[in-house]
Formats: C-alpha cells, sequence, structure tokens
C-alpha cells in the first residue's frame, strides 16, 4: 500500500530500535547487556501506584476534562513550577500532554511554518529534527564541543539566528550528552535571544537528576525576558520512573500552550486520566523516591566515567546529569576498522553482546550513548566486554 510522503521522509526512533534489537536478541536466548533504554530501570513508586489504582476505582476512567488536562494536576504542576524551578504560571499556562514526546512535538507543530528555522544544539535528542521536519521547519544544527562540555556558548546562538528563526531547542541536564548547562551560560544564552522573535522550548525532563551538584537554573527563570519567551517542556517519565504512563506538560505564554492543547484536543483527547491522577500524586507526594534514584545515578555515573576513560582510544566526559554517558568513541574506528558510530555499535552486538546507540542519531558520529539506567552488575560486566572487544582488535 502506498505510504505518504510524510511517514516515509521521517526515521523511526533509532533509541527505540536498539532497545526492541537487544530484546529480540535476548528473546532468542543471547545474554544480551543493554545500554541502549533512556528509562529508569526502577519501579513506579508504589504510593503513585495506588493513586492510580484509587483514582481507577471512584471513576477516573473516562475521557479527561478539559482535555488539557484535570484541574487537579495542573495546580499540582503549578506548585512544582514554583517549588522547583521558581516559576509562577498560572494554571490556564498549563496544558498537560501524551509525555514530553507529544509536548515537544505539538509545540513546534503550533509554533512553525514551512521555511521557518529551528536552532538545535547538537548533540541533540533524536526527535527533535523529525519534529521540525514533520512541520516543515528547517533544523539549524549548532555544535556543542568536548571543549565546552558538549554545550553550545551564546555566541554560537548569537550567530546561527537569521530573520526565519523561529524557536530554540534547548535541553539539560541533556539526553545524550548527560551535559549540564551552568546558570552562568543559561543566563548569557538568554542575553543572547533578548528582544529578538526566538521562542525558547526549554525541555527540562532531567531537571531533577542533575548529578554532579550543579545549580539547575531553568530557562524561563533566568530573566524577565527568558521568562515572557519560553515554553517549559516536563513530564513524569524521568522524575518518578513513569515512562509506560505517558504523561508530560508544556507551561509558558498562554496562546502557545492554548494552541498546544487545541492541537492535542483533535490528536489525543488529552493524557489518560488515571495517569494524570497519578502524576498529580507523584508531585504532591513524599520525594525521597527521587532522591534514591538520583543516589544510585551518581554513583553509577562516576563508575561509568573510570572506566570507560580506561579503555584504549576511548575519553568520555564525566556524565553532570540524566542518566546517560555518550563517549568519544572515534579513537577505536581505525583498530576495529569501522567506518562510523552505527557500524561499531553493530559490531558491538554482533561480537559482544552489548547494546549501545550510536552517535550519529544525535548528530556525533565519533560517539556513542550508553544508559546507565541499569544496575551496577550490568555496568560492570558490560564495561568489561566493551574493553575486551576494543582491545582484542
Ligand atoms: C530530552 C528528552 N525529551 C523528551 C523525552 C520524552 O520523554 P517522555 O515522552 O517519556 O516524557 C525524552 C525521552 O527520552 C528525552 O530524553
Amino acid at each position: 500500500m502506498k505510504l505518504s510522503r510524510l511517514v516515509q521522509s521521517i526515521s523511526e526512533s533509532p533509541t527505540l530500535a536498539v532497545s526492541a534489537l537487544a530484546a529480540k536478541m535476548r528473546a532468542d536466548g543471547k545474554d544480551v547487556i543493554g545500554f541502549g533504554a533512556g528509562e529508569p530501570d526502577f519501579g513506579t513508586p508504589q504510593h503513585i501506584i495506588d493513586a492510580a489504582a484509587a483514582a481507577m476505582n471512584n471513576g477516573a476512567t473516562k475521557y479527561p476534562k478539559p482535555s488539557s488536562g484535570i484541574p487537579e494536576l495542573k495546580s499540582a504542576i503549578q506548585d512544582k513550577l514554583k517549588r522547583e524551578n521558581n516559576l509562577e504560571h498560572d494554571t490556564d499556562d498549563i496544558t498537560v500532554t501524551v509525555g514530553g514526546k507529544m509536548a515537544c512535538n505539538l509545540l513546534i507543530k503550533t509554533l512553525i511554518d514551512p521555511g521557518d528555522e529551528v536552532i538545535i544544539p547538537v548533540p541533540y535528542w533524536v526527535s527533535y529534527p523529525e519534529f521540525v521536519r514533520l512541520a516543515g521547519g528547517t533544523p539549524v544544527f549548532v555544535q556543542g564541543s568536548e571543549a565546552n562540555g558538549l554545550c553550545v556558548t551564546a555566541d554560537q546562538i548569537r550567530a546561527a539566528i537569521t530573520d526565519r528563526t523561529r524557536v530554540l531547542m534547548l535541553n539539560y541536564p541533556s539526553n545524550p550528552g548527560g551535559h549540564m548547562y551552568h546558570p552562568d551560560l543559561v543566563r548569557s544564552i538568554a542575553d543572547a535571544v533578548a528582544g529578538t522573535n526566538v521562542t525558547v522550548i526549554a525541555d527540562e525532563i532531567y531537571d531533577r537528576l542533575v548529578l554532579d551538584g550543579t545549580e539547575f537554573l531553568s530557562f524561563a527563570a533566568a530573566s524577565d525576558d527568558a521568562y515572557a519567551r519560553t515554553i517549559t517542556v516536563n513530564s513524569a517519565s524521568k522524575t518518578y520512573s513513569m515512562t509506560g504512563w505517558r504523561i508530560g506538560f508544556v507551561a509558558g505564554n498562554r496562546d502557545v500552550v492554548k494552541g498546544v492543547a487545541k492541537l492535542d484536543s483533535q490528536a489525543s483527547s488529552g493524557a489518560a486520566t488515571f495517569a494524570q491522577h497519578a502524576y498529580a500524586a507523584a508531585l504532591n507526594g513524599d520525594q525521597s523516591c527521587v532522591d534514591e534514584m538520583r543516589t544510585a545515578f551518581i554513583e553509577r555515573a562516576a563508575c561509568m566515567h573510570e572506566r570507560l576513560n580506561a579503555i584504549r582510544g576511548v575519553h568520555c566526559l564525566k556524565p553532570a546529569g540524566a542518566f546517560y554517558a555518550f563517549p568519544n568513541v572515534g579513537g577505536t574506528y581505525e583498530r576495529l576498522g569501522v567506518s562510523g558510530s552505527t557500524d561499531f555499535s553493530q559490531k558491538l552486538l554482533a561480537e559482544a553482546n552489548v547494546a549501545v546507540v550510536p552517535g550519529v542519531a544525535f548528530g556525533m558520529d565519533d560517539h556513542v550513548r550508553f544508559s546507565f539506567a541499569t544496575s551496577m552488575d550490568n555496568i560492570d560486566t558490560g564495561l568489561e566486554r566493551v574493553r575486551a572487544f576494543v582491545e582484542k582488535h
């Protein structure tokens, strides 16, 4: 059957594809260690599951009303933004979405017209360029350098802005880089976009997973100008280990978040009602579950950093946030006889049963992404396999 040009023009998410391939190899009896999954390896905390069950028992099994989000969740989000992000938003400036992915996708569709440009720092989360292309826009890539901790500079952003620039996508802590933007850098980027027509989409879904003690400054909290031009995205997925609940939100300029709600009313009719109650319980409840996860990620980040840097031809910045290490493995390519990160990842999976995501999916072909949302035992065994794989060649 003929498929639309639109569907043919986009690629399947490579991160989901790696997880699916590793799962298939495991089902075939192979002992695969997966560093592909972008989801915490912890269960959703019990009090959140209990809140969802109670909500279902109380009838939260119908369409969410309004489709832009139930009032209890909007007010829990409002409190979260004030408490954790120093942001004051009216509940009318918040729209609940089916996860952070839908939030970003609908935001791009709400903000850009064909031909508009969207600035995307590299490395980037795989889906951003696809969202821009789906909306007929043009991604404009700005390269973060390893010397600058993979961050882009304010001058680079300034230089990338043209008459057609409509949006700047920012994401820190970062997927895939595991890097953080220091508050001084955040403020200087806020200065670079001040007075322009650029709207900033601040994807802050890892805001509670800063691992190196750097202060997290929400982009919208950087200045009054930044507050006015920023739409903040967040979700339950990473903070509360709720990836399967599919729930997130956008907050900011009322016209924009209402635009997202309008699109979503025709796309999904809103996020599952009981998941909305669960997210409200997560935001309003005891936060020690988040601290426990973060503590585990801090320990794993240190181990990943040390073990990866001990491998010949590999060097890696210490992950400062999220749960990803993004080593440069380009120094191994010649010895391994591989042409890039896809080749490297395929050979590693075939010869050592270790799954990683090729960095080319994130715009950097000398790198691969390791998610350390997996046990210390898996990290230990997996990294020993990677070392042996690289060094046997
Ligand atoms: C940077 C970033 N943004 C958004 C998402 C989407 O998350 P979700 O749709 O599960 O909220 C992800 C998921 O991996 C991500 O890494």
